[in-house]
């Protein structure tokens, strides 16, 4: 099989989907699979920005650096560049479908879906929350990111 490249996807790119990205880095390594990572927002308004402040903090707090990235939104050219488009819930879900072109290589889920007894289940939008929705969005991001490294572990 191809080397795996997962790119998450949320609505902005600054709150849930950069934690994907840093709990997936994380549990990979310690892991030692090899995967591309990468993360992406179906909306505009934060292109260019760092993550949320307060999901900075809670990867700090977890010993990721996530302060270098950039958001970004999700493009055509994703759908051939990934193995895996994972969303964070499922309004952003349908998007990506919507986007998906007839010949795309990624495969298109729920990131919960990687998580027994999770499936279908969306990680709740923190941005209008305080604190603690950030801990709440940083054990169902790196629930699910276990579960693909499982996953992507018995595929090889
Ligand atoms: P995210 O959170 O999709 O997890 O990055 C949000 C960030 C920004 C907005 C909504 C959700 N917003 O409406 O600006």
């Amino acid at each position: 099989m191809n080397r795996p490249a997962v790119l998450f996807v949320c609505l902005g790119n600054i709150c849930r989907s950069p934690l994907a990205e840093a709990a997936l880095r994380k549990a990979a390594q310690s892991a030692g699979v090899d995967v591309e990572v990468d993360s992406a927002g179906t909306g505009q308004w934060h292109v260019g920005d760092p993550p949320d402040p307060r999901a900075q903090a809670m990867a700090r707090d977890m010993g990721c650096e996530i302060g270098h990235l950039r958001a970004r939104q999700i493009c055509s050219d994703d759908f051939h560049r990934f193995t895996h488009i994972l969303a964070l819930d499922d309004s952003n879900l349908r998007t990506v479908e919507q986007l998906r072109p007839t010949d795309a290589r990624a495969e298109t889920r729920l990131l919960l879906d990687f998580v027994h007894g999770r499936e279908g289940q969306e990680v709740a939008d923190p941005y209008y929350g305080n604190a603690d929705g950030f801990a709440a969005t940083w054990a169902d991001v790196s629930a699910g990111a276990d579960g693909l490294v499982r996953a992507l572990s018995a595929a090889r």
